[in-house]
Order: structure tokens, then C-alpha cells, then sequence
């Protein structure tokens, strides 16, 4: 028997609300493969734990974590509790940079029965791997002055081994895919970074000659993504133009609550984090209407990861089914509840035996 343990960690808002689906439904899976069970421990990390501990996760958080193959995490953040930059950096962004999970696999792709923003007669399926340590999200600055001459500094961090190993990533993936490459820059108006990301984008790209490579600036890579998504394979970009990037791959799809995401820690040396790419939803929470798909491919995401493709595969064909079969929740224009989708998800799985 495999044994995946796994660290559960629903956080904040429709994260709670979903998880203990996403973990039915990647329990039944199990059953079916018949040689496969996840071992889950759940930890209660979240706002509200903040506000009863004073810490978003204990001081050996990252010990207790490290004792399992995964962590399959919720969404983090509920502003009306906790400040989102306290919440988010002392769990989220924690564990990414405590486990080394340097880079945050996107995937997006035009699903059976969901709608997509713009009619796609080929249909579109695109990775964004972005950059997921470093770049704009830095601790380096301060602020200045204060009062009526106040000044903040926010710097951005680009290390050559970091931004080299999110473009060979790509470069990767892309050979084993439709085999090009769009990088996201903004060298006309950043004049550090991003030239310099330009610069190791032509530098490895090198190393893949029969990879097609292409560089748009990011206020046009964004607008390129809402009309013409069909026209990407693999976008390389850094950690916040991945980050906008991959909110707009998903509405492209047809909604922030499907987008699935993969923090991998690439040398193995730590666990990597399976988490969508939706937040908390705090607008929705309670209703029992959050989309379970975003979480649900995730979870299809990190079977791939263990290596269980053929049953990953399924799972992600399933999902379609449902949603062809006009079971969804209502922001992909259904009237189904988070329980509803899921049920049929898990009772189509069972009929796999
Ligand atoms: P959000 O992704 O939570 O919500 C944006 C919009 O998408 C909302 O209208 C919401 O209802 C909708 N949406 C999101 N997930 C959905 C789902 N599963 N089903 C249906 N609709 C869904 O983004 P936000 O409002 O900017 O952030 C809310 C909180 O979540 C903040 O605290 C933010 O910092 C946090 N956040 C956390 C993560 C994470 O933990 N990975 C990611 C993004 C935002
Ligand atoms: C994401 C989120 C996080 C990020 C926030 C909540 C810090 O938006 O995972 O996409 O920006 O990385
Ligand atoms: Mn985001």
C-alpha cells in the first residue's frame, strides 16, 4: 500500500468550506487505485487560531509540517480579523519560503460545460510557472520619512539561481507540450529587474534551441490572455505578474474558484504545498456555494505529483462530466452547492470500480 501523509491545513472562509470535500473525493480515489491511502492531519492554522494564540501557526509549525509528503492547503486571510499582510506572511508565504517551494505551477484550460470568458473554437490550455520566492514580494525597504513628506520603499529581489530556475522550469515543461515559451517582462518601464530577467530568458533559452520563444510586457501578456488565450503553452513570469497572471488565467476559464496551483519544493528537500489559486472568498462565505473545483484540481495536481497520472487523469475528466452534465455552483452560472458538485464528482468516481 502507498501512504501519502498528508498535512491539511483549511485556513480561513470557503477554504474551511471546502476542504473536507477536496479530501473526500481524494480519499474515494484512493479506494478505487485500491493500493493507494492518504493519511491526512489536520491543522487548525488560520485567523482564528491568530486570535486566540497570537501567531498565524506555532513556532515549530514548520517541524510538525515537515513530517509529511504534502501539505494540501485551503485559502488564508480574513482582513476583518487579522491584517492581510500579518496573516498571509506568517503562514502562506511561510511555509512557501521555509519549504523551499520556489516555484508555483498554474494551470488553466478551457473545461467541459464551463463557459469561458471569450469563445475559443480550439479551446486553450496554458501553465503559468511563476517565480514563487522572491521577486516583488521582498521584505527589503522601509519606510522613510513619515508626515507630510512620508516615503516608502518597496524593493524587488532577482537572484540569477532563482529567476534561472523558474525559465528552465518552463523551457522543461514546454519541450513536453506544444513547445514555446512567452516570458513576462516589463523592461520598457522596470529598469533593473527586468531587463535582467530578459537577459537569463535569452541566456537559457540557449540551452533549448527547438523551443520557440516569445517575450510580451505584461500590460499586453494580460490583455493577449483575456482575448486570445489559445496562443500560450508555457508563461514564465516573476512572483506578482504570476500572481495577476494566474487570477486572470482562471476568470478566462470562467472563474477564480476553479484555478488549481502547485507550490513545489524542487530538490525534494522539503514538502511542496498544494493549494488553489482563490482566496478566502469572504464575499461568498457561508452560503455553501464556493466552487470545490479549484481545490478539487489541485488535488488532481498533486496525484500527478506522486505520480498517479492515470488516475489523475480521470479525476480531472470526472470534474468535466459533472460540470457537462450542468452540475456547478453559481459562478460558472449553475445552481448547485459545494455539496451537490461534490457528491456527483464522488459518486462518479465510485463507478470507476
Ligand atoms: P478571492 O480569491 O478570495 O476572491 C475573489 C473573487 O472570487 C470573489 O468574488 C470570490 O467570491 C470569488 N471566488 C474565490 N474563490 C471562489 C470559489 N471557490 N468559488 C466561487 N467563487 C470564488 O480574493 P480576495 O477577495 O482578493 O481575497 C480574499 C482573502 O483571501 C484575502 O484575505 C486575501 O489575502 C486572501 N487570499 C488568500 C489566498 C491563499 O491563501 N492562497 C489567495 C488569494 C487571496
Ligand atoms: C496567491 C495569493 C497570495 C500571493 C497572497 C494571498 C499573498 O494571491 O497565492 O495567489 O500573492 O501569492
Ligand atoms: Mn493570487
Amino acid at each position: 500500500m502507498k501512504k501519502i501523509k498528508l498535512g491539511v491545513i483549511p485556513g480561513d472562509g470557503v477554504g474551511v468550506e471546502i476542504m473536507p470535500y477536496a479530501t473526500q473525493v481524494l480519499d474515494v480515489i484512493a479506494q478505487v487505485h485500491g493500493g493507494l491511502k492518504f493519511e491526512h492531519s489536520w491543522y487548525p492554522w488560520s485567523c482564528e487560531y491568530y486570535l486566540e494564540h497570537g501567531e498565524m501557526m506555532p513556532k515549530d509549525g514548520l517541524d510538525q509540517l515537515s513530517q509529511h509528503d504534502a501539505i494540501f492547503l485551503g485559502a488564508v486571510g480574513n482582513p476583518n480579523l487579522v491584517a492581510d499582510h500579518t496573516s498571509l506572511w506568517g503562514l502562506l508565504i511561510n511555509i512557501r519560503r521555509g519549504f523551499k517551494q520556489t516555484l508555483n505551477i498554474r494551470h488553466a484550460k478551457q473545461l467541459r460545460g464551463i463557459t469561458p470568458m471569450v469563445i475559443n473554437p480550439n479551446g486553450f490550455d496554458l501553465i503559468v510557472v511563476r517565480e514563487n520566492s522572491e521577486g516583488e514580494y521582498s521584505e527589503v525597504g522601509g519606510r522613510i520619512h513619515s508626515g507630510e513628506d512620508e516615503v516608502v520603499v518597496q524593493n524587488a529581489v532577482f537572484t540569477r539561481k532563482a529567476t534561472e530556475r523558474a525559465m528552465r522550469y518552463a523551457f522543461e515543461l514546454a519541450k513536453t507540450r506544444k513547445g514555446h515559451v512567452t516570458s513576462a517582462t516589463k523592461s520598457n518601464g522596470i529598469v533593473f529587474s527586468m531587463p535582467f530577467w530578459d537577459e537569463v530568458f535569452d541566456q537559457v533559452g540557449k540551452d533549448y534551441p527547438d523551443v520557440e520563444k516569445r517575450s510580451a510586457h505584461i500590460d499586453a501578456l494580460a490583455a493577449f490572455l483575456v482575448s486570445k488565450p489559445s496562443e500560450f503553452d508555457i508563461i514564465v513570469a516573476s512572483n506578482l505578474f504570476g500572481d495577476i497572471l494566474t487570477d486572470i488565467s482562471a476568470a478566462v476559464m470562467g472563474s477564480i474558484g476553479i484555478g488549481p496551483a502547485a507550490n513545489l519544493n524542487v530538490d525534494g528537500s522539503y514538502p511542496s504545498m498544494f493549494e488553489p489559486v482563490h482566496g478566502s472568498a469572504p464575499d461568498i462565505v457561508g452560503k455553501g456555494i464556493a466552487n470545490p473545483i479549484g481545490q478539487i484540481w489541485t488535488g488532481k495536481m498533486m496525484l500527478d505529483h506522486f505520480g498517479e497520472t492515470e488516475l489523475a487523469t480521470q479525476l480531472l475528466n470526472i470534474v468535466e462530466d459533472v460540470t457537462e452534465a450542468g452540475i456547478k455552483t453559481p459562478d460558472v452560472g449553475g445552481k448547485a452547492t459545494t455539496s451537490e458538485v461534490t457528491d456527483e464528482i464522488v459518486s462518479r468516481i465510485k463507478q470507476l470500480t
